[in-house]
């Protein structure tokens, strides 16, 4: 039997598009926010809190500087999360008991990891060289080496990681 009320036909019609409508949203606003959502947040977030560097007493006073690996306990970014997360290095020397001061292990030249050579510091790379206190002393850096905020709490040696642009005579945070 034909179906001649226009009536029926229009509201049918409708509702068609009205249910097409419904389940297209469905699927399509999960797959737009999973494609868009990290463009509209921080895409990393590292961390900006000192960082424990453990028991103050692992640092001689008048020992030569000592070489440590900055750990994040959380690095965050729009996709992923990730647990102890290696940041870099820092020098740390201790002059005195409550006097203690951290370098950064990266070259302020161009990023290579600066070494200890006994009486100074020295960057494999270019050769640009540095005092026990970080003052550029030859070589192509255009700076010494950047100093990191340090401060012991609680008898634990906390630091924070800063990361500076390489290749600048000023130090500009990145
Ligand atoms: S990267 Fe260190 S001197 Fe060039």
């Amino acid at each position: 039997m034909a179906d001649n009320d226009p009536d029926r036909r229009k509201f049918l019609k409708a509702a068609t598009c009205a249910v097409g409508t419904g389940v297209g949203l469905m699927v399509a606003v999960p797959v737009i926010r999973l494609v868009v959502d990290p463009a509209t947040r921080t895409t990393v977030t590292g961390p900006t809190e000192p960082l424990d560097l453990g028991n103050v007493d692992r640092f001689r006073v008048g020992a030569p500087p000592r070489r440590v690996e900055v750990i994040a306990p959380m690095v965050k970014d729009g996709w992923t999360s990730a647990r102890d997360v290696v940041l870099g290095a820092a020098w740390i020397r201790r002059t005195e008991p409550t006097k203690i001061e951290a370098l950064s292990a990266v070259c302020p030249h161009l990023g290579c990891a600066i070494g200890w050579e006994g009486k100074d510091f020295l960057c494999p790379c270019h050769d640009s060289r540095f005092s026990v206190t970080g003052e550029k002393q030859s070589g192509p850096s255009e700076r010494g080496l950047d100093p990191l905020p340090v401060e012991v709490r609680n008898g634990r040696l906390q630091l924070t990681w800063v990361r500076y642009k390489p290749g600048s005579a000023t130090r500009e945070q990145v």
